[in-house]
């Protein structure tokens, strides 16, 4: 599969009240539709790490997240569709969630880690027991991250410029999207090259070391940390959805016909909603937004009361 070119993903006109009101216009890109299961940004993050194991011969990846992480469900439908062996590494005590169900039914191996132990991942040495463990296997870090990850993000960027003709827009004047990692904000700033902007609304608390995170990503690469910029857009935390947020999640989705979840897609949009009625973005803007995917986590959704962590 690493063999198959990154997908190409369709650019939709969003129209919403709120954005007719401002004179903003949407490109929505859809990653959420490239595949049915290695679906939305995640398809693009592992894009290098499954080129690398064809490459070398691993025998499988290991990965850790959270019980409802898009990125080990992404790893795991891979793993299964072309053969190669996964192991994932979960945040927590063991429990079911339907993402997990779907872990275990794709053939992951799963080794639950606690709390403190999950923390314990950026220690040097910690990994190192685990290739002991699975000899032969490489490590993808946390969410598909690390500059590998990133620049298979990176493409998206001349996706979206070959389709404007078509799309009937002369340019556009930057993007937007849901950050967890930073990863493929950072993807697309290095696309980006300093010609646009990249807007991205984080997921999870200002504190959690983002900024720094992508600094990193584009020093590694050689560029200068600039061309972005991080907007807070967590609410009540990391995983956990209000009645506001639900709400506008349910509008925007009966409005447009899009499927969104809570945890990325939906916070992002009504974070530019924020920005639109602070005035951020002028009439006459033209805004790439991305829809990262991410719609397996919404089926925990309705059994755990807008909490998925
Ligand atoms: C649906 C969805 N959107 C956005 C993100 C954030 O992506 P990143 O970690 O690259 O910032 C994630 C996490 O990977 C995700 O699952």
């Amino acid at each position: 599969m690493s063999e198959e070119p990154i997908p190409r993903a369709r650019l939709q006109a969003l129209r919403l009240d709120w954005l007719d009101d401002a004179g903003v216009e949407v490109g929505l890109l859809r990653l959420d539709e490239v595949d049915p299961l290695l679906s939305g940004n995640k398809r693009y993050k592992l894009h290098g790490y499954l080129r690398q194991r064809e490459a070398t011969g691993a025998p499988g990846l290991i990965s850790l997240g959270g019980p409802h992480s898009n990125h080990l469900h992404a790893l795991a439908a891979a793993g299964r569709r072309h053969g190669f062996a996964t192991v994932g590494l979960l945040r927590g005590e063991p429990r079911t969630t339907p993402t997990v169900a779907d872990l275990e039914a794709f053939g992951m191996r799963l080794h639950w880690l606690g709390y403190g132990g999950y923390r314990a991942r950026h220690q040097p040495g910690f990994w190192r027991v685990w290739q002991r463990r699975y000899p032969g296997f490489a490590c993808v870090p946390e969410g598909g991250g690390g500059l590998t990850g990133a620049l298979g993000c990176a493409p998206l960027v001349a996706q979206v410029q070959a389709q404007l003709p078509g799309f009937g827009w002369p340019d556009h004047h930057g993007w937007w999207l849901a950050v967890g990692t930073g990863t493929t904000l950072a993807g697309l700033v290095i696309g980006e090259d300093g010609r646009r902007p990249v807007y991205g609304a984080l997921a999870g608390p200002v504190t959690h070391g983002v900024g720094a995170q992508v600094a990193r990503l584009l020093d590694e690469h050689g560029r200068p940390d600039e061309g972005y910029r991080l907007v807070p857009a967590a609410r009540r935390g990391f995983g956990r959805a209000d009645d506001e947020l639900l709400a506008f999640m349910a509008d925007t989705e009966r409005a447009a016909r899009i499927p969104l979840e809570p945890v990325y897609t939906a916070k992002a949009l009504l974070a530019l909603r924020e920005e639109i009625a602070r005035g951020r973005f002028a009439a006459g803007t033209r805004l790439i937004v991305v829809h990262t995917g991410g719609l397996q986590g919404r089926r925990a959704l309705a059994g755990e009361a807008g909490a998925l962590r």
